[in-house]
């Protein structure tokens, strides 16, 4: 075996039977690593992964790597890698450079492993493992054909990389796709991010306010099961669309500076940074819940917990910090994504059609020639396919348009 940088290696088989488990539950993947067993459409490519590295993208590298790529992979989060899918994988021959609680340091140098594996294809979240890439090793930039990313924050980067003129090769915005925000953003995020706070807290949801910053695609999916369980939510927004949308679904909207000394659990997930910061840490009742949902850990301020109040461990994943008038605040997953530093990322049924279309992303990479440096749509083509195969995995049929209801559609003229 390459040399693979993982914790454990003893952990292995735990590992495989978490991958196996997701496995059994991704079918489109599962179906596509069907269609293209005998093509091999990645043979003698060297496909580089920076992806939260558990079950379900254990078993992407998997399926990559049984159509012919040749994978590295490590963690898009110090705190998402699971030591017993890092060294499952290993087992299965992926090269894999992470480890659960890495430093900045080592994060870094995981991924700058990666990059020197001198990729010709990337998929990436969160936009670290392309960054690097331009950063430190230009010289490789000629090698990679393309690459995926799979998460807004990642397209905000390489967005401004290329208005920067500095995108060296075309990327596929996954995350733009319809069968990928509609469903992994929005009911992925929603139920995920519920499992990481719930299982960190084992508190009682009902009654409780509910404050949620941003009312993006993965703001409405967290809104929509606060609600279903009974919460009242109020969301704070700087998009007046974005805020008229949350009034309309029923939440209420206010300022944090507002919304500050009335909730009982704050998530944000805005994407920007120093949202939930001092002077709302400052008005906030005893026992607050605090967690992040976005890529980085930016979102909820905690250096400015840290420089001030005194803390302690207080369950598996809960800081509990101590303002000096006695009244505690509690941090979930040292505010990192709250779905992946306190569970398991997103249900398998979700990650099988998002990583349906990050394979299916590198494939029409591989086949489009001369695709020019910049961010690109996942074709519609694309699209479909993957929300049709996961309807086929379900044994669902969907009506047809006939001949006469096409040419009704396309017309024009009043019969
Ligand atoms: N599992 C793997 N990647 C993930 C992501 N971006 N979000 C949630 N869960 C994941």
């Amino acid at each position: 075996m390459k040399g693979s940088t993982v914790r454990n290696r003893e952990l292995a088989s735990a590992g495989q039977v978490k991958i196996d488990w997701a496995a059994a539950h991704m079918p489109v993947l599962n179906r596509l690593r069907d269609e293209y067993k005998q093509s091999r459409p990645f043979d003698g490519l060297r496909v580089g992964i920076c992806l939260h590295l558990e079950a379900k993208t254990a078993h992407l590298a998997r399926v990559l790597a049984d159509l012919g790529a040749e994978v590295t992979i490590t963690g898009s989060n110090p705190l998402s890698t699971q030591d017993d899918v890092a060294a499952g994988l290993v087992s299965e021959g992926v090269e894999v450079h992470s480890w659960y609680a890495a430093t900045a340091a080592e994060y870094e140098d995981f991924v700058m492993k990666v990059v020197n594996s001198g990729p010709n294809l990337i998929i990436d979240d969160g936009g670290d493992l392309v960054t690097l890439l331009h950063s430190r090793r230009r010289d490789l930039l000629s090698d990679v054909v393309g690459g995926a990313e799979e998460t807004t924050t990642g397209l905000l980067r390489l967005r401004a990389m290329h208005d920067a003129g500095e995108l060296g090769f075309p990327m596929i915005a996954v995350n733009d796709a319809l069968s990928k925000y509609l469903f992994d953003n929005r009911y992925g995020t929603g139920q995920s991010v519920w499992d990481g706070i719930l299982r960190s807290t084992n508190l009682v949801v009902a009654g409780k306010l509910v404050v949620i910053a941003g009312y993006g695609w993965c703001g409405k999916g967290v809104a929509l099961r606060a609600r279903g369980m009974g919460a009242r939510v109020l969301v704070t927004e700087v998009d007046p669309i974005a805020a008229n949308e949350a009034l309309m679904d029923g939440c209420e909207v206010a300022t944090m500076d507002e919304a500050a000394p009335r909730g009982d659990i704050f998530i944000a997930v805005t994407g920007c940074r120093e949202v939930i910061c001092d002077r709302h840490f400052a008005t906030m009742k005893d026992g607050a819940i605090l967690c992040n949902a976005g890529h980085f850990d930016v979102e909820v301020a905690v250096e400015d917990l840290e420089r001030q109040y005194p803390s302690r461990q207080v369950r598996a994943n809960i800081t509990e910090y101590r303002r000096p008038d006695g009244v505690r605040l509690y941090l979930l997953g040292e505010g990192r994504l709250v779905n992946l530093a306190c569970a398991d990322g997103h249900p398998a049924e979700i990650m099988d059609m998002s990583f349906a279309l990050q394979l299916l992303a590198l494939d029409y990479l591989v086949r489009a020639a001369d695709l020019p440096p910049g961010v690109h749509r996942v074709t519609n083509e694309i699209d479909q396919k993957v929300a049709s195969l996961r309807l086929k995995a379900l044994g669902i049929e969907i009506d047809r348009l006939t001949g006469r209801q096409t040419e009704y559609l396309n017309s024009w003229r009043i019969d």
